[in-house]
């Protein structure tokens, strides 16, 4: 659905040519909720904007559905872009229409007639559960109404791709449930593909398939939601998902402060149907203390969690416990 080749974006500034994007390549499949993660100032922002051409690429390709967007002249570029809706931290409404207005606006600017967008300002309206709000303007809908209205805006047109650039970052955890089951939602009815920047880690963790990691500018690691969190291939991509801000709180654990050694065990579904705890307990000559833990439900009804335990025993029953758990395909982090 979307493939880029070699990305590269410069920004001319006062002190010379600055690199947001250096050689970015990825894929992203129909369907699929690709997620991008990353310090402030890495460059997501800039390379969603390459993906519709809201920012030009200095080099490198980006196809949409098969089109090389890179040298659409203006009218191709703008029926492209029809394709790929956009949703905003800060919602971006037009503050001085209704919902109704700004539902139908990308509507009339495709040419509609008013009966057809009536039809689908109805429509819209229904499938963000907002009805009744369609004469209020933004100043009386709340936070989380003005997300559901922006993104009925950008779905209007039936988009192919929705990008999304922290869409939930200004929202409370309530509002946040809500955007997500709308935006999982218009996978499964519009059959939709969707980008998203987030800093929320439960954001990511509830609703992407996959996650690039970004930093300076490139990509240092893709990989499926579950092996992102559980297997970070890096030291910057772990430290990175230990700084996010609902990360989990095992940091609170001094392993100086204990006499028996402390792991994070991490499962996945195939996991966690299984007496993990209890098999540790009754196959191993060591105590197992458990000292918090965490589920998460993911995209497509799977769920990732950890267990925070201390083992006490001698090293090489710990090192059996540890190997039984392993087998067991229990991700072992030795704290
Ligand atoms: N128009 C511009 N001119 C010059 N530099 C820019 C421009 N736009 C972005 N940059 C720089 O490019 C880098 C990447 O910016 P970008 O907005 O893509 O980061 P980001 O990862 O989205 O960060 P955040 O998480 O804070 O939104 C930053 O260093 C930024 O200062
Ligand atoms: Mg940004």
């Amino acid at each position: 659905m979307i493939k880029v080749r070699n990305l590269v974006k410069d920004f001319k500034t006062e002190y010379g040519t600055f690199r947001a994007i250096d050689d970015v390549s990825f894929e992203v499949e129909k369907g699929e909720v690709f997620g991008i993660i990353g310090l402030s100032g890495a460059g997501k922002s800039t390379l969603v904007r390459c993906l519709n051409r809201l920012e030009e690429p200095t080099s490198g390709t980006v196809n949409i559905d098969g089109v090389c967007i890179n040298d659409l002249d203006k009218k191709s570029l703008l029926e492209t872009r029809r394709n790929i809706g956009m949703i905003f931290q800060n919602f971006n409404l037009f503050e001085q229409s209704t919902v109704y207005e700004n539902i139908a606006y990308p509507l009339e600017i495709i040419g509609m007639n008013k009966k057809e967008i009536e039809a689908t300002v109805e429509e819209m309206l229904d499938f963000i559960d907002l009805k009744e709000k369609r004469n209020s303007y933004p100043s009386e809908i709340s936070g989380g109404q003005k997300q559901r209205v922006a993104i009925a805006r950008a779905l209007a047109t039936k988009p192919k791709i929705l990008l999304s650039d922290e869409s939930t970052s200004a929202l409370d955890p309530a509002n946040t449930e809500q955007i997500l089951n709308l935006l999982r939602n218009s996978v499964k009815r519009y059959n939709m593909t969707i980008v998203m920047i987030t800093h929320q880690m439960e954001v990511a963790k509830n609703i992407c398939d996959r996650i690039a990691v970004m930093e300076n500018g490139k990509i240092i690691e893709s990989n499926t939601v579950e092996n992102i969190f559980k297997n970070p291939k890096t030291d910057r991509t772990k430290s990175f998902i230990k700084s996010l801000p609902d990360a989990i709180e095992d940091q609170i654990f001094d392993p100086d402060e204990f006499n028996g050694r402390l792991m994070r065990l991490h499962f996945d579904s195939t996991v966690a149907k299984r007496p993990i705890v209890n098999n540790l307990i009754k196959h191993s000559n060591c105590t197992v203390n458990i000292l918090s833990g965490n589920i998460n439900r993911l995209a497509k009804g799977d769920v990732s969690g950890y267990l925070t335990v201390e083992l006490d025993g001698s090293d090489e029953d710990i090192e059996a416990a540890v190997l039984e758990l392993s087998k067991q395909n229990v991700g072992v982090e030795v704290l």
